[in-house]
């Protein structure tokens, strides 16, 4: 397909890794590590295809529910992996930033979370948002209690956005690997005028071969944003 359009902003809920892993008759956990380096390697080619930024769903403030063994596991991979991908992102340009709330999380991830983002901040091919313990209607309620502390009477859209817990544009393109149709408390207020896709393939399945897919279907799609195209006015 020729002229492919580029999506500014693309979110991507990391869902199916525990289904990738039964299909194999592994641990959800090897699934896990699946999905983890394969996100390395999406995160590159996303970027290098010219989105500026990437927000991707690594563990939501629900997931805590899950049991203690595998949140377990998650924690040790975030701490690991960070600290030892550091220098990947350093080399690759990528600058990574993280959102949501850092109370349930131990000193460990949070002391590798802070080191990845201090160490990627001048970095400029693109922006790698990792939500993690994140919920979309978590930050839009942290955001109205900063207001609240901020003694904010009268505040418009574009007042609230800078509340939030980074500084991104709205999503343009939101896909969900594994076939699941729903948000699942995904970026709540960035998705509203978001084109939505649902592959089937689970995450660690979702290679640049299913990317270069995802962009063929987004530069079919027909953003109105309320309004008509020019080809529709007459
Ligand atoms: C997504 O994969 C990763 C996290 C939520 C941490 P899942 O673990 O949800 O995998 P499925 O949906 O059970 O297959
Ligand atoms: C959403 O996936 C959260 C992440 C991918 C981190 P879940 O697997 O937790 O969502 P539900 O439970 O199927 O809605
Ligand atoms: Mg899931």
């Amino acid at each position: 397909m020729d002229n492919i359009k580029i999506p500014t902003h693309v979110g991507i809920i990391l869902d199916g890794n525990g289904r990738w892993a039964k299909e194999r008759g592994l641990k959800r956990t090897a699934g896990h590590l699946a999905g983890y380096k394969n996100l390395l390697k999406l995160s590159k080619y996303v970027l290098d295809k010219g989105t500026k930024y990437l927000s991707v769903f690594a563990f939501s403030t629900e997931n805590f529910n899950r049991p203690q063994e595998e949140v377990d596991y998650l924690m040790d991979l975030f701490i690991k992996g960070f600290n030892e991908d550091r220098s990947y992102f350093k080399k690759e340009n990528i600058r990574v930033v993280f959102s949501g709330r850092r109370n349930r999380l131990s000193d460990k991830v949070v002391a590798a979370m802070d080191k990845m983002e201090d160490e990627t901040k001048d970095n400029t091919l693109g922006t790698l948002n990792i939500c993690l313990n994140y919920g979309g209607r978590a930050e839009i309620v942290d955001a109205v209690n900063k207001i609240i502390k901020d003694n904010k009477k009268d505040i418009t859209e574009e007042d609230f956005k800078k509340y939030l817990y980074n500084d991104l544009p709205d999503i343009d393109y939101m896909i969900r690997t594994s076939g699941e149709l729903r948000i699942s408390n995904f970026m709540l207020w960035q998705i509203s005028y978001a084109e939505l896709y649902f592959p089937k393939c689970y995450f660690p399945d979702f290679n640049e071969k299913e990317y270069d897919k995802a962009l063929e279907e987004f530069t079919k799609r027909d953003r109105r944003f309320g309004g008509l195209n020019n080809h529709e006015q007459s």
